[in-house]
């Protein structure tokens, strides 16, 4: 029997450098001929993706914060379904920019939602699957904003306030407590060679074991 490919998602606040350190990620794996795809949530089907439309627009209705939450998992299940558990299955190791913990630290902590509301769907949505490595690139959020706003047009999440970011952030900290062998966190303020060195480490001891 094939056996199943590894699973690993990046996570982090807004300007932690994840589309640059991805790419870093994804290079350090097919150089070990690992067969890999590289993903992102919200999105990764057009169904996933016009969901992720909706999620990021402005627009003058208000979203409910329950209703975000809803379209984030039905994102989820899609992409989980059609694209995450059939490469899995086929032994493909799958990086995704963005997974479940995002949902705790921005719907959970960002937003203020029940974390309990929140497991009742991952559950549905996931039916146990996790993934294997979480990769958590952290940074004081006031830099991270800086470099945001410096990038392009803020989205509807990235015009949020400073607490709603220090209390994403704070959540993405706890997961990492209370996960502590999934979690790997990098100090994404260093200089990014630094950055990239420590992700190798973290990388290579998930590769090969202890
Ligand atoms: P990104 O492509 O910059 O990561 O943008 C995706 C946005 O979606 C980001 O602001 C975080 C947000 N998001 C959630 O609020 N909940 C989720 O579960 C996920 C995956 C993303």
């Amino acid at each position: 029997m094939t056996e199943r490919g590894r699973f690993i998602t990046v996570e982090g606040g807004e300007g932690v450098g994840k589309t640059t350190n991805i790419e870093y990620i994804q290079e350090f794996l097919e150089q070990r001929s690992i067969d890999l795809i590289c993903t992102r949530e919200p999105g990764g089907t057009p169904l996933a993706e016009a969901i992720r439309d909706l999620l990021l627009a402005k627009s003058d209705e208000s979203m409910h914060a329950t209703s975000e939450l809803l379209l984030v998992f039905a994102a989820r299940a899609q992409h989980l379904e059609s694209v995450i558990r059939p490469a899995l299955a086929t032994g493909q190791w799958v990086l995704c920019d963005r997974f479940t913990d995002a949902t705790y630290a921005y719907q959970g902590g960002g937003r203020g939602l029940n974390s309990e509301h929140i497991a009742l769907l991952e559950n549905l949505v996931q039916q146990g699957l996790q993934p294997d490595l979480t990769i958590l690139l952290d940074i004081d959020p006031e830099i991270g904003m800086q470099r945001a706003r410096a990038r392009a047009e803020l989205d509807r999440f990235e015009v949020e306030s400073a607490y709603f970011f220090e209390q994403v952030r704070k959540s993405y900290l706890d997961r990492a407590s209370q996960y502590p062998q999934r979690f790997a966190v990098i100090d994404a303020g260093l200089p990014l060679a630094d950055v990239q060195r420590n992700l190798s480490k973290s990388l290579l001891r998930f590769c090969d074991g202890p």
